[in-house]
């Protein structure tokens, strides 16, 4: 017998919309058995008829409809709630449904900064419950393949990763007044926050979690600003120290050159994983990608696809994250990392299995490091740890 796990949806935008069709989908069209999603509220911070909406529109319309967030994290029929807010208010939001005893899938940036993750890590222990950070890449079977070429030695020694992922805005006209979430300082808006943390995660699941006893990174960085004060263009460059030779990484992001110009793969690999015998490259976008491209230094080139599951063609069902629709009936791939909640609760676990929290910290301490050296710093109640703290 399949278990359900009963899901709460806190926010109703773009990416809740997303996030919580995926989870309707049937996990036997991608052959999971043993767990079943429901979605048995949301809530809208402004009010329960924006709620009930957005409940409508993803075919849950009897599920409860709420219009604050307090009211979601006391409803006992929740089990564990996704919050889909700006990265501003992820740490409000998500310390809320910690508090009230909520088992918690944060999305990226997890909070603004490191202390924040650290107090939300703190609390989830304290509580006794599960806590992750939303980074759906990790989950899907594209990912498990590549840290799988690392750590079966294919490639050799990995001791050089490339990561981009940048898409070209037209920032001016896209974002006039500067209130979007993505260049609002306010709402912890920029680059780095928002896409950086996707070219971090290619580092970092290649170079970090592949090892036994991985080490901090040092950082070195450049930035630059948008008109807003958020950056638009962020260079990171990562020493990785090892006891065989520092590993190197160069994370790029930003909203005005394109990983993939053409929107076709045309330009190149988002991602190259370089080893001592050949690489591992990930075709663009960096946060969904389907596509890669194993090169041996032996001659072998082996390309791989990899389709994304969902009620299939002829469903008359779509999904995607705002005006990037998939093929009909395909899934956005939000359910992977959806999954790997739900077995954790059943299975009593307080942390995924492909990022650990505390490797979730580390990489906030880097994106800290980032803005510490160039001086991108949002307004204190956003960057504080007090709770709860309204804005
Ligand atoms: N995993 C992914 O692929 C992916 C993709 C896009 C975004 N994201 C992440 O998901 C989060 C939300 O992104 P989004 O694109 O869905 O944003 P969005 O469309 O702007 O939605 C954000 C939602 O947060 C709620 N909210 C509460 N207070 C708010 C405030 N002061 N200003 C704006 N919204 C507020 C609103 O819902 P209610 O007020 O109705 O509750 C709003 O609809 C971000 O952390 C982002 O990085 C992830
Ligand atoms: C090249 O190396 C790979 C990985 O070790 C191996 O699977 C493949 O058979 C080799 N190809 C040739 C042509 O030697």
């Amino acid at each position: 017998m399949a278990q359900t796990i009963r899901w709460g949806i806190l926010a109703t935008g773009l990416i809740a919309e997303a996030f919580a069709k995926d989870l309707l989908v049937d996990p036997r069209t991608r052959r999971v058995t043993s767990i079943k999603h429901s979605v048995v509220a949301a809530a809208s911070s402004t009010s329960d008829t924006r709620a009930q909406e957005f409940l409508t529109k993803i075919g849950a319309s009897s599920a409860n409809a709420y219009g604050t967030y307090k009211e979601l994290v006391e409803d006992p029929n929740v089990d564990i709630i996704y919050v889909a807010t700006p990265h501003s208010h992820h740490y409000q939001n998500a310390m809320l449904c910690l508090e009230a005893g909520k088992h918690v899938l944060c999305e990226k940036a997890f909070t603004v900064n490191a202390a924040q993750a650290c107090k939300l890590v703190e609390k989830a222990r304290e509580r006794d419950v599960f806590l992750m950070e939303a980074v759906w890449t990790r989950y899907f079977p594209l990912s498990i393949y590549v840290r799988e070429v690392i750590t079966s030695g294919t490639i050799g020694e990995v001791t050089r990763v490339f990561a981009d992922n940048s898409m070209a805005h037209d920032v001016e006209a896209n974002w006039p007044d500067g209130k979007h979430r993505m260049v609002n300082p306010d709402l912890a808006g920029g680059a780095l926050l928002d896409m950086g943390i996707y070219s971090l995660t290619w580092v970092f699941q290649t170079l970090y979690s592949t090892q036994s006893s991985p080490k901090p990174p040092r950082v070195v960085s450049s930035m630059r600003k948008y008109k807003t004060g958020v950056d638009e263009l962020t260079t990171i460059l990562l020493t990785f120290p090892r006891s065989t030779g520092d590993a190197h990484a160069v994370a790029t992001c930003g909203f005005r050159t394109a990983s993939d110009p053409d929107g076709q793969g045309t330009g190149g690999p988002a991602v190259r994983v370089q080893g001592t015998k050949g690489e591992i490259q990930v075709f663009p976008p960096a946060f969904r990608p389907t596509r890669t491209k194993l090169v041996l230094e032996n001659g072998t080139v082996d390309e791989n696809i990899f389709e994304y599951p969902g009620p299939g063609a002829g469903s008359g069902w779509f999904n995607g994250f705002s005006t990037y629709l998939h093929a009909e009936g395909e899934g956005h791939g939000m359910f992977y990392e959806a999954d790997e909640a739900a077995y954790a609760l059943v299975e009593c676990r307080k942390e995924g299995r492909l990022q650990s929290l505390q490797e979730s910290v580390v990489i906030m301490e880097v994106m800290d490091e980032v803005r510490r050296q160039n001086g991108l710093r949002f307004a204190d109640n956003i960057e504080t740890t007090d709770w709860p703290v309204y804005f």
